[in-house]
């Protein structure tokens, strides 16, 4: 079986991993792989933390992905002999003011009603865990089994585990879909070279609507959300697990690396393809961060960088068979990229080699929206 796979960031490089491994001939087209939102992205395994009220699914697939993280990640250093910056220590949220708690004990009942136990802290107990937190902190929320993994190490060691699988990878543009009989039949680049495939994986993240070829019914509905994120540097201890905050009502999370990297995000805009970084950007992000870890202002500022979250009608991941034979998407994943991954791998492999969708993938159907599309 011939798999074209289009798009490189971490969904399209995971899927080429796992199927190449079960033998598939994979071609990987992409002119920088790995360098959009996944290169921009912090790492966290914290599927609570992002949730909204009702995304009880979204929630699930969210948990079996970062359950599979360990054995993806271990797998894929033992392939390669490269790290990955797995870490499985946990996370903590924690609330600024009185009203941050209260939405922070929301999302509690929310969790513990869906059968998924909470450890809830008081504010001397986050700080026993944390003592660099601000003494103003409220209260926090335990996720023992949450982590982080750093995506600058995971891409170059799905690229080396590709390489070693005998993965094609084609740094160009894809222009198109080729479309044969009713059916996608390959990929055309953007110097009009045909690529034929038996399926095509169609996996360009907020780029994945503006591929040509498409009939009208198969072409993805995402859009393109900025993400500023700074990454600071310390030489010291810090924190030892990944925060993340509520601060008058914004949203901010720190994720620390064993290599003393800290990364700090992220801004949340809708303005199309525009991937400047701006004061303002900056400024929101170290005011709230600072004000739940105040020792933040003495580490070494690295970088800021914006990447373009795909984000879907209903801030799901489109997961499975397009509108038009032999195309599969895997698209949309919107905040979580990088923890959906390992089981949108899996998904979308099942979807490309045995044409059937996995029971925990099937609320992810792209066929949800086709009403609309
Ligand atoms: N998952 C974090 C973010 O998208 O900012």
């Amino acid at each position: 079986m011939e798999i074209a796979v289009i798009g490189a960031g971490v969904v399209g490089l995971a899927t080429a991993w796992r199927t190449a491994a079960r033998g598939a001939a994979v071609t990987l087209i992409d002119p920088a792989p790995g360098s959009g939102a996944t290169s921009v992205a912090a790492g966290m395994l914290a599927p609570l933390g992002e949730l909204a009220y009702g995304e009880e699914e979204l929630l699930r697939l969210g948990l079996a992905s970062r359950d599979l993280y360990p054995a993806f990640t271990a797998e894929l250093e033992d392939a390669t002999g490269l790290s990955t910056g797995f870490r499985g220590d946990g996370s903590l949220q924690v609330a600024f003011d009185a009203d941050d708690l209260a939405r922070l004990d929301d999302a509690r009942r929310f969790q513990e009603s869906l059968g998924v136990p909470a450890e809830t802290l008081t504010g001397r107990e986050a700080r026993r865990l944390e003592p660099l937190l601000a003494p103003g902190v409220r209260g926090g929320l335990l996720a023992p089994e949450d982590g982080s993994v750093d995506p600058r190490r995971l891409v170059p060691a799905l690229l080396a585990a590709l390489e070693k699988l005998g993965v094609r990878i084609v740094r160009r543009r894809a222009a198109e879909v080729i479309v044969t009989g009713g059916a996608a039949t390959g990929v055309r680049l953007d110097d009009g070279t045909a690529l034929p495939a038996d399926r095509v994986l169609l996996a360009a993240g907020p780029w994945s609507g503006g591929i040509g070829g498409l009939p009208p019914g198969a072409v993805p509905p995402v859009r393109p959300v900025k993400g500023q994120v700074l990454r600071l540097r310390t030489s010291g201890p810090f924190l030892t697990r990944t925060l993340r905050g509520l601060v008058r009502g914004s949203a901010v999370y720190l994720v620390p690396r064993a290599d003393g990297e800290v990364v700090v995000g992220a801004t949340q805009e809708e303005l199309g393809f525009d991937t400047r970084v701006t004061a303002g950007g900056v400024w929101e992000l170290l005011r709230d961060a600072r004000d739940l870890v105040p020792g933040i202002t003495e580490l070494e500022f690295a970088e800021v960088t914006a990447g373009l979250r795909p984000g879907s009608p209903d801030n799901a991941p489109l997961l499975g068979p397009a509108a038009l034979p032999g195309l599969v998407l895997g698209t949309g994943h919107y905040r979580n990229g990088i923890l959906l991954a390992p089981v949108s791998a899996e998904i979308l492999t099942a979807a490309l080699l045995d044409g059937e969708v996995p029971e925990i993938g099937r609320p992810f159907v792209p066929d949800r929206f086709e009403v609309r599309a």
